[in-house]
């Protein structure tokens, strides 16, 4: 991914995330702050395998980075009290590699294959097997004297996670008895999480102070928990250590997260693109220049998150900037701008899947 991991706002981890994130997790479906529906089901599935004394049925888990896939794989093992083994696609490049992990799990053990669609094709046809029929076929030697050496595997789990359940073949989705969608998270429940990481990191936040924050955070907790830090910073050498909505807010401001969460760079992308092309539409290279970036930068860093919250719209002739935009700009919107100058939809779609904002369709009303 280009640039994106210098960035406050990126929802993927860095260093210092995964350090803390560790100590942050939630450990019990009881603690998982959010995602009720997913919860539910999951709760229904691992009680029921309890129930039954057996193991429970193979959990894809799918959604963008940083809304807790890891965290709740971990706590599947936890809830069954099994042991986890932790491993990804990309690290997976031979069959034998996934082979010798499979061979070596224990009875009820939860293996957790992160960014499942990453993993290279024999690995995945064996994987077939080795979900429906808790067998591989080792191969021995090469050529026509090649011989499969059928290798029995004790039951176990495997919950995949993918940010791209698109891409995952079919044949793979269809083993999982239970997919669980992931979606970015109320302003609200980022709340609660702030106030649960706040207590753990023993940082005193108010009610006012952590809703400033999560209206900050993209829907996304591992960017609040992040932002938190942030801010805990600002509040322990410019004020007294407490963290209220003035601290958060002159903090973020120095980070350049502004109050939708947006940054730097998605500010100069709709900054250039209201200011200098009159709001669109305009091609993604000739945006991409006038604001110094690679057209990759633009289009998979900045534009997803402004598309989300539905301030860009990709339309076949161009980027175009939504009346919300300008209004973000502080500036008018013109009469033709996308969305209507009314404020009733500051954020549409804010908290709904990627790119599924209203009035984004292909056939939307920019004509
Ligand atoms: N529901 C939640 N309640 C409290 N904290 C959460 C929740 N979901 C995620 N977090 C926090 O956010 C951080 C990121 O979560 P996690 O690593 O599970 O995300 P992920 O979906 O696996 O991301 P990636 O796609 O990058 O692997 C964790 O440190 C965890 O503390
Ligand atoms: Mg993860």
């Amino acid at each position: 991914m280009t640039h994106d991991g210098d960035r406050l706002v990126t929802a993927e981890a860095d260093g210092e995330d995964q350090a803390v994130e560790a100590a942050l997790r939630p450990r019990s479906l009881d603690e998982f702050i959010g995602q009720e529906r997913v919860r539910e089901q999951l709760s229904l599935v691992l009680r029921a395998a309890r129930a039954r004394g057996g193991t429970p049925d193979h959990v894809l888990l799918s959604g963008p980075p940083g809304l807790g896939k890891t965290t709740l794989s971990m706590i599947i093992a936890a809830e069954m009290g099994a042991p986890i083994r932790i491993t990804s696609g990309p690290a997976i490049q031979h069959a034998g590699d996934l082979a010798a992990i499979l061979s070596s799990l224990a009875e009820g053990e939860v293996l957790f294959l992160d960014e499942i669609h990453r993993m290279s094709r024999p690995a995945e046809e064996m994987l077939y097997m080795a979900m429906e029929d808790f067998r591989v076929d080792i191969i021995v030697g090469k050529g026509p004297g090649a011989t499969a050496i059928p290798l029995e595997l004790p039951p176990f789990t495997l919950v995949g996670a993918t940010t791209r359940a698109g891409l995952l073949p079919p044949p793979l989705r269809d083993r999982f008895g239970f997919t669980g969608h992931m979606d970015f998270y109320a302003p609200a429940e980022l709340e609660r999480v702030l106030h649960r990481s706040a207590r753990l990191l023993d940082v005193p936040v108010d009610a006012e102070g952590a809703a400033e924050i999560a209206g900050r955070s993209r829907g996304t907790p591992r960017i609040a928990n992040r932002l938190l830090r942030r801010v805990r910073d600002y509040a322990q050498v410019r004020a007294d250590g407490r963290i209220n909505r003035e601290v958060a807010a002159l903090a973020l401001d120095v980070y350049e997260v502004d109050a939708c969460g947006l940054d730097r760079l998605d500010r100069a992308v709709l900054h250039a693109l209201v200011t200098l092309f009159g709001g669109g539409p305009v091609g993604l290279s000739t945006l991409a220049v006038a604001v110094g970036e690679e057209t990759e930068t633009v289009e998979e860093v900045a534009e997803p998150f402004l598309v989300r919250s539905g301030m860009l719209a990709r339309t076949p002739r161009g980027r175009v900037a939504t009346a919300a935009a300008w209004r973000h700009l502080g500036l008018v919107a013109p009469p033709t701008a996308a969305g209507g100058q009314s404020g009733r939809r500051a954020q549409p779609g804010l908290f709904g899947d990627e790119g599924t904002a209203p009035g984004q369709g292909p056939d939307g009303a920019f004509g």
